[in-house]
């Protein structure tokens, strides 16, 4: 026994007390080395042959040895004694926590919710609509001529001889004209179906985001400005757009907007057909014919409306190439959303 046997010693306890897991465990360390007959009172004999010079050095170093074996049973046992206390009742307290994958938005809720932000810092409120409408807010108060084509069969899914599914998310405009007086500034977006064959490009469900402003001397330079600095914010402060003339029955004048497509940014692509533009969305002076069917006077007051759909721009903004793809569920797709 000597100086180096004492110091190698008090490593070997140090690693020893790693292994060490259970009380059965502990009590093996605690005869090995802490008992009368253990291997620190046995170096202790050894002090006695020791040549006197060494016995001063070889002494600290001796009690340093019984000190640490000591320190690490005490530690060791306590430590064993609080996970058998926090195991009571089978809950251990001391297990890692287990990880939860973090959930993400579907990238269709993400689009709609980065829209509805800049239409909200632009003073627009929100507002929902039944996704099971009647003729009445889905065609006839939106000036829908009643042998108009989109109340065709092949278009509407009827439920019975009164209910419909929404075939947009126009039917809300008059849900909120109905239920309050100008000034109305809405964003109403949602759910909308349409009976049409399922391909790549179409689907018998998508999304639409509705707007609506109404009050006195209200302009389509309004409209332009506004849908303007939507397009800006949503697709980027250099894109460009067009107006370009349309028709639909619920507004006069009625107009299309295109955007510089974000792609090629408009040098013409597969995606925008060579054209360079992106169609995104209808709009238009809200016709005087649906002022009168919600009770507004058209003498008195003027608004505008638009509405876009959302999944084909959501499917060139994060490179998906078939809508079915958005309503499978799979999250191998989802996924990449994070
Ligand atoms: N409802 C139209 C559609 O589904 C879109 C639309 C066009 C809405 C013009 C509007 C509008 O509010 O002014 O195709």
């Amino acid at each position: 026994m000597n100086l180096k046997s004492v110091y190698e010693t008090i490593e070997t306890l140090k690693a020893e007390i790693q292994t060490v897991s259970t009380k059965e465990d502990l009590e093996q360390f605690r005869l090995k080395y802490l008992v009368r007959k253990g291997i620190v009172q046995q170096m202790f004999e050894g002090l006695k042959t020791a040549a006197p010079e060494e016995r001063p050095l070889l002494g600290k170093a001796l009690n340093e040895l019984r000190q640490t074996a000591q320190r690490l049973f005490d530690e060791k046992k306590s430590q064993l004694e609080q996970v058998q206390t926090a195991s009571k009742g089978g809950i251990d307290l001391t297990i890692p926590g287990r990880r939860r994958p973090i959930g993400t938005k579907h990238p269709i809720t993400q689009a709609l919710d980065d829209m509805t932000d800049i239409f909200k810092a632009m003073g627009f409120a929100v507002a929902l609509g039944p996704e099971i409408e009647d003729d009445f807010h889905n065609f006839e108060a939106l000036n829908f001529p009643p042998d108009h084509p989109a109340r065709d069969m092949q278009d509407t899914f009827f439920l019975d001889e009164t209910a419909l599914l929404r075939t947009h998310t126009s039917p809300v405009q008059i849900r909120v004209m109905m239920n309050q007086k100008p000034p109305i500034r809405h964003i109403m977006p949602g759910r909308v179906y349409r009976n049409e064959a399922i391909s790549a490009r179409s689907y018998c469900m998508f999304h639409q985001l509705e707007g609506l402003a109404v009050d006195e001397n209200i302009t389509f330079a309004e409209l332009k400005g506004t849908l303007a600095t939507f397009a800006k914010k949503f697709f980027g402060s250099n894109v460009r757009y067009v107006f370009r003339p349309s028709f639909f029955p619920f507004t006069e004048p009625s107009a299309e907007m295109d955007i510089s497509c974000f792609l090629c940014n408009g040098k013409g692509c597969r995606v925008c057909k060579q054209s360079g533009w992106l169609e995104i969305l209808g709009c238009g002076m809200v016709d005087p014919n649906v002022f009168k069917a919600v009770g507004y006077d058209p003498e008195e007051v003027t608004g505008y409306a638009f509405g876009m759909g959302i999944d084909r721009t959501a499917l060139l903004l994060y490179g998906i190439d078939d809508i079915r793809m958005l309503y499978e569920n799979d999250t191998r797709l989802l996924n990449q959303f994070t």
